[in-house]
């Protein structure tokens, strides 16, 4: 058998969208599942902690990493069952989810076209339990299969055995625990499109469509997505830097008082209400705000970006001011949506 690709000293500055340029100790793809101990063994050896990899769009390195960046590379995708309007498609992590979208929309499975244009792998998708535009994916996953490091071996976990809620799941809570390897999607012919998101019926409108298919909202969203989030090969960012915070009922609807324009949404828990983030963050007035190369983007208030070389320890620093601001005018604690290594947030 080869030896794993293994490479010391490796920079990270193309390997996560925020564009930050910090180093790892090492790095090691790693294509067939079935070898993943053998590069935990090898850290191990070495003393080094691993962190898995994907496309690094959800990620803030604060400084230097000093163990292990375990990559899958496996991105094969098939069916496994079809019939005349259900199939189980399975795909591996490495793959990349947009392409994943646009395979199956492709072969006339509808579901995933909400979350088109989302950045990131397969085997991402299921950690924050991806959402855009009115779907998650934990709706369409059957199974996670993921390397269990407590065991060394490879388990299968059913869609409720991986607790998905709002940007969460079972792995951010067991974050070293699990190394998806592969996800299992159903998707249905006959499930109705989701067209209602604000501003997604004028875009159909806009590009003429008069009966939507999938391909065309999947279109229809990209088109929005491209308008409205800075692009990441323009200027680092992890999209979303904040989760919008879920407050009980009670404190949401005195909020909504005092500001009767604040976006309130349905938060899909009882007693729970939704805010937007975006819409506390400019109307503390940080929309737009710089301070060298790190800031907030002009077009989005929750994008936190690199307009050039920023280090992670200066993104972080402007994070804390929104967050300390926000919370002085508004009583709200914003919490951070990408994970962050290297500090406490
Ligand atoms: P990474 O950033 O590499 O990793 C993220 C986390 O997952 C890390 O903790 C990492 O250790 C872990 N991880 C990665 N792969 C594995 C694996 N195989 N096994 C175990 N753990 C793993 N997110 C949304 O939900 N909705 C959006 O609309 C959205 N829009 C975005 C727009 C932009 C411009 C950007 C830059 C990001 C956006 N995101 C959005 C966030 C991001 O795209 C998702 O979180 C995505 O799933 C991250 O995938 P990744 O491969 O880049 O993961
Ligand atoms: N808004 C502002 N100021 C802004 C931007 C938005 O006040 O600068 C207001 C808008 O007026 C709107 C509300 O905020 O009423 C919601 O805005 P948007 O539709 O852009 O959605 P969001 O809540 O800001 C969430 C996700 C995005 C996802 C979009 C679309 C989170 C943290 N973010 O953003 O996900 O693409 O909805 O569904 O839930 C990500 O997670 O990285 C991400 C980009």
């Amino acid at each position: 058998m080869q030896p794993l690709p293994w490479a010391d000293d490796v920079s990270l500055a193309g390997r996560n969208t925020l564009r930050i340029a910090a180093r790892a100790a090492a790095m090691c793809d790693v294509r067939d599942p079935s070898r993943i101990g053998e590069a935990f063994d090898l850290a191990a050896m070495k003393g080094m902690e691993v962190l898995v990899l994907g496309e690094g769009s959800n990620v803030l390195f604060a400084a230097d990493y000093p163990g292990l960046v375990l990559c899958l590379t496996g991105d094969d995708c098939r069916i496994l069952e079809q019939d005349d309007s259900r199939a189980l498609i399975r795909a591996e992590a490495g793959m990349l989810w947009n392409e994943l979208v646009h395979w199956t929309l492709a072969r006339g499975w509808n579901g995933l076209e909400n979350m088109a244009l989302i950045p990131g792998t397969v085997g991402a998708c299921p950690i924050q339990n991806i959402g855009a535009y009115g779907a998650e994916v934990g709706e369409f996953i059957e199974t996670v299969e993921a390397f269990d490091r407590a065991s060394g071996r490879i388990k299968r976990l059913s869609n409720s055995e991986c607790a998905f809620g709002y940007r969460d799941s079972r792995f951010k809570h067991e974050r070293d625990q699990w190394v998806i390897t592969a996800v299992e999607f159903r998707l249905d012919k006959t499930r109705p499109l989701k067209m209602a998101y604000a501003g997604v019926p004028e875009e159909l409108v806009a590009m003429g469509i008069t009966e939507p298919k999938a391909l065309h909202l999947a279109e229809a969203i990209s088109r929005i997505r491209t308008r409205k989030l800075p692009n990441p090969a323009l200027v680092g960012n992890a999209g979303s830097f904040f989760k919008n915070p879920m407050l009980p009922d009670a404190e949401a609807n005195a909020l909504k008082a005092t500001y009767p324009e604040l976006p309130v949404f349905p938060s899909g828990v009882d007693g729970y209400k939704k805010l937007s983030a975006a819409w506390l963050i400019e109307k503390a007035g940080w929309k737009g705000y710089r301070e060298g190369d790190a800031g907030i983007a002009e077009q989005h208030a929750l994008v936190l970006v690199n307009h050039g070389k920023a280090s992670g320890a200066e993104l972080l620093a402007v994070a804390r001011k929104v967050v300390a601001a926000v919370q002085a005018q508004f009583g709200v604690v914003l919490e951070p949506e990408p994970r962050i290594l290297g500090a406490d947030f």
